[in-house]
């Protein structure tokens, strides 16, 4: 029986087991906190592509739907003019979709929802008001959005010249 011998070779595979774990617990230790700190901006980054690309899918059904009246680039035309600093500061995406939803009775503005007997989804109106909130940032002053196209880009022939003349 030499269990001087055997102690000390489960010692040592101890010890090795040990200091396995130790290493493991420690690179565990410092990932969490990297994780923490990388994983909001990874989905803030996805967030951002997933407005993004809805977006562009609500830029599409506008330009099939709404720029006949609102403007090819939402300045108006003998709808209100959508895309305006003071509308989007003070209509929320909610009230957006509620109108272009149930429309507006007794005006050109129809209500839009299949739920109405329209043509569109709920999830392509959640694109409509997403495309028309990424025109916020840019969106030129119009305060009297309800008229329709401001004075200069109604001009003359409508949507055309309304998007060229896109200044301020
Ligand atoms: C046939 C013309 C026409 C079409 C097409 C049309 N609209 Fe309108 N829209 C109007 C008119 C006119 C009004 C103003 C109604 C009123 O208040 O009397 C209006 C009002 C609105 C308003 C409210 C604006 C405000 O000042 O409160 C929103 C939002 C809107 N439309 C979104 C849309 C969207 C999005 C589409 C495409 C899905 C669309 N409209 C298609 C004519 C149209």
């Amino acid at each position: 029986m030499r269990y001087g011998a055997e102690d000390d070779d489960l010692e040592r595979s101890t010890t090795n087991v040990m200091a396995f774990g130790l290493v493991l617990m420690l690179a565990f230790i410092l990932v969490f906190p990297l994780y923490r700190i990388l994983e909001p901006a990874n989905r803030e980054e996805a967030r951002a592509t997933q407005v993004a690309s809805l977006a562009h899918e609500g830029e599409n059904l506008w330009g099939f739907n709404c720029a006949s009246c609102h403007g090819e680039t939402g300045l108006g035309g003998i709808g209100p003019a959508l895309n305006s600093k003071e509308f989007l500061q003070a209509a929320s995406d909610e009230q957006i979709e509620l109108i272009v939803a149930v429309g507006v009775p007794g005006s050109a503005m129809g209500a839009y929802s299949q739920d109405f007997a329209g043509p569109l989804t709920s999830a392509q109106i959640r694109a409509l008001s997403t495309y028309l909130r990424s025109l916020e940032d840019e969106a030129p002053s119009n305060p009297n959005w309800r008229a329709g196209a401001p004075a200069e880009a109604t001009a003359d022939s409508g949507d055309d010249t309304a998007a060229a003349d896109d200044s301020e």
